[in-house]
């Protein structure tokens, strides 16, 4: 292959996702398979500067692709975002004579991973790890559809209760600040109403839409809110429908952390599977401060500086058909 790597790092950073087991089991039996050493970094970034690295084994990655959460743990690390940080992190790969990293998470981990990179120039290939789904480079992310499931199997819950209540329900669901849960989760639901942080929240718009239901006598209705929609979550939109509507019978539901937990759909370890095992095979062929991610079904490179952030493209046109479906 391109270069020569005896001993590779793998880890997670960030929030987990569901998914980051297979993907870690991909990479170790991947970089194994092709005679190259695999070190477990635990606790992301912050278990790089403080050493806590431990050698694998094939069977140290033994039934968990079914797995929710990390076993090699998970940290958001500030002192990484330190020159300082860096160095002790740097000081920790030399130690361990590790040769190339393979990261698993989402934006944070890669934004991380551009300045570290630009000052020390370790080879490292990166999977995109997040319920969030707010990367570029990639159609989706490790963790999204199963999260968006447990989002829809939550609401469509809510919504038998709702209806045997004649309830109207506001209920959050994560994301920061992409609104992929929020939209993806809210259509298969059939939600009422969906607000997101890409499109301004019109609250007028919601009470009136509330209020013709109302005339109409339509009594369920379902509002999905992402956290960070920019009228204030769950919280601010439930409080004004309680004022403005005092006599409907509303309640508010924070989905909040369930989100992240739980066994990963097929879709979910699929796509893990793939990507850890492209990573590593495209670290030993020479790419490095790349991305795998998957476009269009095929396994496409990105560069790291490339992933974070930029506009994610939810479409007004999108949201006009949750109006007419919903009406
Ligand atoms: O990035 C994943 C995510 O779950 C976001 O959807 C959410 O805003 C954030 O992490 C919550 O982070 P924490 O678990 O640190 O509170």
């Amino acid at each position: 292959m391109g270069i020569n790597i005896k001993k590779l790092g793998v880890l997670t950073s960030g929030g987990d996702s569901p998914g980051m087991n297979a993907a870690i089991r991909a990479v170790v039996r991947t970089a194994l398979y092709n005679n190259v050493e695999v070190f477990g970094i635990h606790r992301g970034y912050q278990g790089m500067i403080e050493g806590d690295i431990d050698k694998m084994q094939t069977t140290d990655v033994s039934n968990i692709i079914q797995r929710g959460g990390t076993i090699l743990k998970t940290a958001r690390s500030q002192e990484f975002m330190t020159d300082e940080g860096m160095a002790k992190a740097y000081a920790q790969l030399k130690k361990h004579d590790i040769e190339g990293l393979v990261l698993i998470g989402g934006d944070g981990t890669f934004r991380g991973a551009v300045h570290f990179f630009e000052k020390y120039n370790i080879p490292a290939t990166g999977v995109p790890g997040t319920i969030d789904k707010d990367l570029s480079g990639t159609d989706t992310t490790i963790g999204f559809d199963t999260a968006t499931n447990t989002a829809v199997e939550a609401i469509d819950k809510i919504r038998d209760t709702a209806e045997a209540h004649d309830r109207l329900f506001v209920v959050e669901v994560m994301g920061r600040d992409a609104g992929f849960i929020a939209l993806h989760s809210g259509i298969a639901c059939g939600a009422e109403d969906i607000l997101i942080p890409e499109q301004k929240t019109n609250i007028d718009d919601v009470l009136n839409r509330i209020d013709k239901d109302e005339h109409r006598k339509k009594q369920v209705h379902i509002i999905v809110v992402s956290e960070h929609d920019d009228f204030g979550g769950g919280n601010m939109v439930f409080q004004v429908i309680k004022d403005r509507f005092p006599v409907l019978d509303t309640r508010l539901c924070i989905l909040g952390h369930i989100q992240r937990g739980g066994s990963p759909s097929c879709a979910d370890r699929v796509l893990a599977s793939r990507l850890g095992h492209a990573a590593v095979i495209a670290l030993l062929q020479g790419k490095t401060q790349v991305m795998a991610g998957v476009i269009n079904g095929e396994v496409v490179f990105t560069p790291f500086s490339k992933v974070v952030k930029s506009e994610p493209p939810i479409g007004a046109d999108m949201l006009e058909m949750i109006r007419v479906l919903s009406s």
